[in-house]
């Protein structure tokens, strides 16, 4: 069978460690407002690209930039695979690793 006609997949699977989940994200989304939708807690402030909360490190995969992050990233973030959620559209599955939101303080109560 040719694969000439088939079409690209419209989703993504988006692995996102260390909280090991995966979530789907369609074609065109940007990764931030998917994993938001789908619950993940993903630390993040503006989501226009300004803040750089939201950034992770990109370990495999492809995404396209909807923004220069170098706006907001340093050129050593950008060299050590890091991208903004909020701004990033997959291309491909991916596998990220972001910062979790610390919602509890060890030792304390
Ligand atoms: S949430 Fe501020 S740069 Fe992404």
């Amino acid at each position: 069978m040719l694969n000439v006609f088939k079409k690209a997949p419209t989703t993504s699977v988006a692995r996102i460690d260390p909280l090991e989940i995966e979530i789907r994200v369609e074609r065109g989304d940007r990764l931030l407002s998917s994993a938001l939708g789908q619950g993940v807690e993903w630390p993040h402030r503006c989501k226009v690209g300004s803040c750089g909360t939201c950034k992770a490190i990109l370990l495999s995969g492809d995404i396209k930039p909807q923004l220069n992050f170098g706006y907001v990233l340093t050129p050593e973030e950008i060299e050590e695979g890091y991208i903004l959620a909020c701004q990033s559209t997959l291309k491909s599955d991916i596998h990220v690793l972001i910062k979790p939101r610390s919602k509890k303080r060890k030792g304390k109560r």
